[in-house]
């Protein structure tokens, strides 16, 4: 499966205004981090380093003064802007000469996951077809609900249903082979005018080729919707940080801990940070 990966932090942030008044969604703090260190942590731990970034065009520049090309951390990060929020799917429209053909990982730029990555892992390295993640909630209206077979082929699939099917949500994390590019162009807008991703999702079904992987109880997915929710997030990071001693989603560790930098680069980006308990922590890591 292709090593490229999109990640999407757009939207209009309505459900948290004011909070998302001047800043968006994506940057807002979990505890220590902008929201975006997050998802772009899980694609990292996937091996990921090609990833363009789609924003708006009023977020996209501080995303990129957040990031920049990406080369301090080993990655080549692009940037392409979403003009206008016509649903996800657009993202692999707006990203069609970035992903050349190939299959990519997209990622929400406000889905935050932690525990084991195996899931992810297993769906990188399928050769064929569309995976996506089956997560239980209370909520499945809130979300894309699949329904699927001891097998792990998807039945159906159904975007925010008002009866949903299972409990199972789908999460803001999808593989796809090189079949995307044709998909996404290919779609049309839903009743709502937007390019939705469970539309993309529904292709691949119709194919046959729309595998599910249930995340299992040592993950935790994190929902930010609300200012509730990004409360929790915030939380149990912090909860999770202060009582091991071990941060979750720290880009410069994860970066050293996939070689995608050498103790060399990472010492360099280390210096450059203001002295705070974020450098010492970074100080005291064993490389
Ligand atoms: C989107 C998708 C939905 C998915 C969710 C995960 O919904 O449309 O299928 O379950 O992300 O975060 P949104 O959050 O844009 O309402």
């Amino acid at each position: 499966m292709s090593r490229k990966g999109i990640l999407l932090a757009g939207g209009a942030g309505t459900r948290l205004d004011p909070l998302t008044r001047i800043v968006c969604k994506q940057l807002l703090p979990i505890y220590d981090k902008p929201m975006i260190y997050y998802p772009l942590s899980v694609l990292m731990l996937g091996g990921i380093r090609e990833i363009l970034i789609i924003s708006t065009p009023k977020d996209l520049p501080m995303i990129r003064t957040l990031f920049g090309d990406g080369s301090q951390l080993g990655l080549k990060i692009d940037y392409v802007e979403q003009a206008r929020p016509e649903g996800i799917a657009q993202a692999f429209r707006l990203g069609a000469d970035f992903l050349a053909g190939e299959g990519a990982t997209l990622m929400l730029g406000d889905n935050i996951f932690h525990g084991r990555l195996d899931f992810f892992r297993t769906a990188l390295a399928r050769e064929q077809g569309a995976t996506i993640f089956a997560c239980p909630v209370r909520d499945p209206e809130r979300y894309g609900v699949v329904e699927f077979d001891g097998e792990g082929r998807a039945v159906s699939i159904e975007e925010k249903p008002t009866v949903p099917r299972s409990n199972y949500a789908v999460p803001g994390l999808y593989v796809y082979d090189g079949q995307i590019t044709e998909i996404a162009r290919d779609l049309q807008p839903s009743p709502r005018g937007e390019l939705e991703i469970t539309d993309v999702n529904r292709e691949y079904l119709k194919r046959g080729e729309l595998f599910v992987e249930p995340l299992g109880r040592g993950v935790a997915w994190l929902d930010t919707g609300t200012p509730e929710s990004l409360m929790e997030a915030a939380n149990y990071i912090a909860t999770l940080e202060h009582r091991q001693g071990v941060k979750v989603a720290c880009l410069e560790e994860v970066a050293l801990h996939m070689e995608f930098i050498d103790g060399a680069g990472f010492d360099r980006i280390v210096a450059a940070l203001p002295k705070n308990s974020y450098r010492a922590y970074l100080e005291e890591l064993p490389r």
